[in-house]
This record gives C-alpha cells, sequence and structure tokens, in this order.
C-alpha cells in the first residue's frame, strides 16, 4: 500500500478534522500519500482530490466541521456512481480509501467493498447511534453545546417562571435527548424510544406547580416530535403556555471537545494501522477503550439502542 484516500461524508461532526488529520499525519509517518477526496462521495465520482501534506493538516485540530468539506450524494447510492467510484481510485492509484461519516456514508463505503476496494470507515455521527463503537464522532461535543444552550435557557425560564420547549436532533434515536437530559435536569423528556402521553406530562406539571416549581423544561428529540407541535398539543390539552427552541445545526458546531479529539486522533490512526494490516470492509470504533474493527455487514445491520438504564434513570429523575 502506497496511497490512500481519505473522505468525509453526510452530516458533518466535530471531531472529523482531528480524525483527518490523524490519518494523514500517521499515513505520512508510515510512509504512505494521502489524499483528500472533496466533498464526499461527489468528490470521489468527480475524481476531485487533493494531495495532503502534513502543513495541510496543521492549525485543524481544534477546528469543528471538515477541512474536506462533506455532501450527500445521491449517485453514490447506484452501481453506476459507485462504479465510477472504484475507477477513479484505480486510475489514481489510490490503494485504499478511508471513509469517515454515519451510518448513510457506510453503507456507500460497504458497496464500495463489495466491488473490491480496499475500504474501512470510521463513524462520525452526532446521533451516536452506530453500532461497534462506545462512541461516535461529535457526540461528546453536540451533547456539551446542548447543555450550554439549555442551561442558558433555564436562566430565563426560571426567572420568567416558563414552561420551555426544547428540541435536539436525533433523526431515529433518542440518546442527545436522553443523556442530555439527564445531564441539565429536564422535567420531561419526548423520545422515539417511549410511548408518551402529553396528559400525563401536564397532570405531572400541575401537580409540581402546585408544589412550587414555575419553570419547566421538556426536551425533545426531533425523531420522536415537533416542538411546535408539542406546544400546540399542551396548549390545547392543558391550557400551558410555552416557549419553544430548536436548538437545529448549533448543535453540530464548535471546536471538538478533548474526548472528541481524542477519539479523532485514535479512529484516524486506528484507520491507518488497518489498510497497512490488509483489512478492509471494517468500521473502526472503541469499545471498553481499546481500538477494534467491526466488519461493515455487522455494524449495518445491528441497532444501537440507548441504554435501557440510562433511559429509566432520564424519566426516573425527571418526575
Ligand atoms: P450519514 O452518513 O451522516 O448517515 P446519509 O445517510 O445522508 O448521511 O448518507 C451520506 C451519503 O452516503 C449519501 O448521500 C450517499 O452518497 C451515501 N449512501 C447512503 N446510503 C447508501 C447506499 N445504500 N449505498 C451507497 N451509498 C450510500
Ligand atoms: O445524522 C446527524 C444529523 O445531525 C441528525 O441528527 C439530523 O437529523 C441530521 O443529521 C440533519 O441533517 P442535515 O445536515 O441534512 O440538516
Amino acid at each position: 500500500m502506497k496511497r490512500i484516500g481519505v473522505l468525509t461524508s453526510g452530516g458533518d461532526c466535530p471531531g472529523m478534522n482531528p480524525a483527518i488529520r490523524a490519518v494523514v499525519r500517521d499515513g505520512i509517518e508510515a510512509g504512505l500519500e494521502v489524499v483528500g477526496f472533496l466533498r464526499g462521495y461527489v468528490g470521489l465520482i468527480d475524481n476531485n482530490f487533493k494531495v495532503l501534506n502534513s502543513n495541510d493538516v496543521s492549525g485543524i485540530i481544534q477546528r469543528g466541521g471538515t477541512i474536506l468539506l462533506t455532501s450527500r450524494c445521491e449517485e453514490f447510492k447506484t452501481d453506476a456512481g459507485i462504479k465510477k467510484g472504484k475507477e477513479n481510485l484505480e486510475k489514481n492509484n489510490i490503494d485504499g480509501l478511508v471513509v469517515i461519516g454515519g451510518d448513510g456514508s457506510i453503507h456507500g463505503a460497504a458497496a464500495l467493498a463489495d466491488m473490491g476496494v480496499k475500504v474501512v470507515a470510521l463513524p462520525g455521527s452526532i446521533d451516536n447511534d452506530i453500532y461497534g463503537t462506545d462512541n461516535s464522532l461529535g457526540v461528546d461535543t453536540a451533547l456539551n453545546n446542548i447543555v450550554d444552550a439549555v442551561d442558558k435557557i433555564k436562566d430565563t425560564a426560571s426567572s420568567h417562571e416558563r414552561t420551555f420547549i426544547i428540541e435536539v436532533m436525533g433523526r431515529e434515536c433518542g440518546y442527545l435527548a436522553i443523556s442530555s437530559a439527564v445531564a441539565t435536569g429536564a422535567d420531561a423528556l419526548i423520545v422515539p424510544e417511549v410511548a408518551f402521553d402529553f396528559e400525563a406530562i401536564a397532570t405531572r406539571f400541575r401537580k409540581r406547580y402546585q408544589e412550587g416549581k414555575t419553570s419547566n423544561i421538556i426536551l425533545v428529540a426531533e425523531g420522536a416530535d415537533n416542538a411546535y407541535h408539542v406546544g400546540r398539543e399542551l396548549k390545547k390539552i392543558a391550557g400551558i403556555e410555552s416557549k419553544i427552541t430548536v436548538l437545529g445545526h448549533l448543535q453540530r458546531g464548535g471546536s471538538p471537545t478533548f474526548f472528541d479529539r481524542l477519539l479523532g486522533a485514535r479512529l484516524g490512526a486506528g484507520a491507518v494501522e488497518a489498510l497497512l494490516k490488509g483489512e478492509s470492509g471494517k468500521m473502526v470504533g472503541i469499545k471498553d477503550r481499546e481500538t477494534e474493527l467491526t466488519d461493515f455487514e455487522k455494524v449495518l445491520k445491528n441497532k444501537r439502542p440507548v441504554p435501557k438504564r440510562l433511559l429509566e434513570l432520564a424519566e426516573k429523575l425527571s418526575r
């Protein structure tokens, strides 16, 4: 193996830059040339890449997002698109590829592996729903962003004795909402993992109001409901007025935390090591503090549910 490529695909997340930096620096250290494809699979199809040297990744470890840019690429979901990608890799003598992205991007990597490309993936998604790793890149930073925002909202919520409904990301998984509910002391939780009942929330709030609790925070995972809908329902069912904040993409931005920098560095180096050992079709994760490889098939077949006890704790502590 002499030349490898790296790309970031799907939703960006803090920690992608530290991972790119590690792939480049560790690759060069091992005698490889490293190239970066721009805009994920779009760059692979368009043959748009640049050689990355040590200086190209200098000063990026503290930056959120991805210096390689990212995108979603419908063409890559077709056989013709994947074939173009494979041909470009061959044409440029690129012997191995590192894909950094979420579940969808790993599907793309698996399609390349099926065509015989040597490819490994790194889990990058704030949703923390990827099987085969304890944490995905960006989760810790996103959670710190959420905690910071909710703390600020709590100041004004308590001063005005108001109820706030705060919507957080998580397309199909409530991990962000559940774990940040524990860390912020939220008063109610609406997530895809449990059936929710507006009536029950309203009854609890009324009881707590009589006991002297005059402000509330409800955390809603976007995959479960829409904060504006929750607000309308609470008004309709119980006459509860609320203020709405959708945290949106600010959750995904900002300087990666210590945890995400370290994770990015370890995963990036793990990817280079795996390719050099001749591994392919695998995701590099970290489980129980050790780097671990998991077959794409297993990663993609398995769901990574929110731990039951964490969910129970979130519910218990919000009552
Ligand atoms: P994420 O990687 O963050 O989960 P997406 O689900 O949007 O984001 O996927 C990112 C990209 O991965 C898609 O735009 C597409 O190019 C590629 N991709 C997703 N699913 C497949 C698939 N089944 N086959 C090939 N490529 C795929
Ligand atoms: O998968 C990561 C994620 O941030 C989800 O939590 C969210 O639903 C989605 O990406 C948003 O994607 P987009 O960047 O297309 O708005």
